[in-house]
């Protein structure tokens, strides 16, 4: 199978490490790719993600089997559309199936008209509206943009004047921030399931927890993600069967009879309390860093399991999984998610592969030779271990060897599940 990947981050780079490890594979392309996707697969950098015809004739040129989509905006810019319409299988949901990450106010209306359990809601085109049914509720309460805002169009207030200015700071997110979503605030531990699906079937994937803010002790700013490990303990069997009765295959049911058709990776993000999930936010495409720790436990064939899912026939598949646990440490560039300085040299990471990690690159790019910074997260430094404990000591001392300066990450991931 020629296959080709969008994308340029540490989802990416783990989906082309997994990817080439299929006997499926023959050529293998990446568009643009990172330093890290280069050893497996050929990165080609003049082609834009959001150029739906230049990617389509690219596939076509290289006689491409399946483009795999990496990241939401191409997804939601109809790159799936254009590419079936000129007879290429893709992984990823189309445009109108994208919505589910693309539009929050989609998601939240498409649950509660099917009763997926989720945070009650308002929806607000104006800020006075929505300041209005802040005062009513009180805090903490939380204000997201509508569009796609890279996480970063969300806040969570802890009080009143913080909710209220909350709103005025929703203008900072362009025409996401036109429409303003007000929610109740959810207590309780997040989770994320990923789940593969072809439209009918789902195959939920192990259960993994992100670390969304940016300093320990889950502080500060929301991020892409700080860390992530699997299996989540949190996420048990009961909890997991729940997700996939309540609210995988409901999902992907009320899609279908609104006429949608969800193919690809769904992804619930997940608050659980009390022996209960609920729905966070959709998304429609692996989770990152949350698919670094989730890949380094499956044993099956992604590539074989992506293509069923193009194909819409997942019926024979299943998924086996390591026993043992994984762990991602993201290093990140100091200043993320806010500025931040490029072009740094990056030391250590061949030392620290030798002491038995995965790195995975996000933000890295080859300068005059040498591997550099070039974006907010930088590196996935990944470890796979008998126990947590175990790849938690042994991430932190991959970690430990690798420069850049200002490196920023997290000394606390996965310390909940200790
Ligand atoms: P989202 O982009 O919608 O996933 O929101 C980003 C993060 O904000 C989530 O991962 C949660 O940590 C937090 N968050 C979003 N919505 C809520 C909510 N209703 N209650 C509590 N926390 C939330
Ligand atoms: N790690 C969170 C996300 O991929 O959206």
């Amino acid at each position: 199978m020629n296959v080709l990947l969008i994308g340029n981050g540490g989802r990416e780079h783990a989906l082309a490490w997994k990817i080439a490890q299929s006997p499926l594979l023959e050529k293998f392309f990446a568009i643009p790719g990172n330093p890290g996707i280069k050893n497996f697969a050929e990165c080609v950098g003049n082609i834009s993600i959001s150029d739906n015809a230049a990617l389509v004739n690219f596939a076509k040129e290289k006689n491409i089997d399946l483009v795999v989509v990496g990241p939401e905006a191409p997804l939601v810019n109809g790159l799936v559309d254009a590419l079936n319409a000129a007879g290429i299988k893709a992984f990823g949901p189309k445009k109108v199936a994208a919505q589910i990450e693309g539009s929050k106010i989609f998601a939240k209306c498409l649950m509660k008209k099917y009763g997926i359990p989720t945070a009650d809601f308002g929806i607000f085109y104006n800020p006075e509206d929505a300041r209005n049914f802040i005062r009513q509720k009180g805090a903490p309460i939380v204000i997201k943009a509508d569009g796609l805002a890279a996480g970063k169009g969300v806040i969570v207030a802890q009080n009143l004047d913080e909710a209220l200015n909350a709103v005025n700071e929703m203008r900072n997110f362009g025409d996401a921030g036109n429409k303003i979503l007000v929610e109740e605030f959810m207590n309780g531990e997040e989770a994320s399931v990923l789940a593969l699906t072809d439209g009918e079937k789902i195959l939920p994937l192990i259960a993994a927890q992100d670390h969304k803010r940016v300093d320990d002790g889950d502080k500060g700013l929301n991020t892409g993600g700080m860390g992530a490990y699997a299996p989540a303990p949190i996420v048990d069997e009961k909890i997991a069967a729940q997700v996939t009765e309540k609210i995988l295959k409901p999902t992907i049911a009320a899609l279908k009879a609104e006429g949608i058709t969800y193919r690809g990776c769904l992804y619930a993000g997940l608050m659980i309390q009390n022996g209960e999930a609920k729905v966070v936010e959709f998304n429609c495409r692996f989770g990152d860093p949350e698919i670094q720790v989730v890949l380094s436990l499956m044993e099956s064939d992604l590539l074989d399991l992506m293509n069923a899912c193009a194909e819409g026939d997942l019926s024979d598949k299943k998924i086996s999984w390591s026993k043992e646990s994984a762990v991602c440490v993201i290093m990140a560039s100091g200043g993320y998610p806010k500025a931040y300085k490029k072009n740094l040299p990056i030391d250590g990471v061949i030392k620290a592969e030798s002491l038995g990690a995965k790195i995975f690159h996000a933000g890295t790019k080859i300068k005059d030779g040498e591997l550099v910074t070039s974006g907010g997260r930088v590196l996935g430094v990944t470890v796979k271990a008998p126990t947590l404990r175990e790849a938690v000591d042994k991430v932190y001392k991959c970690v430990e060897v690798i420069h850049f300066d200002n490196a920023h990450y997290r000394k606390d991931i996965a310390a909940r599940a200790l």
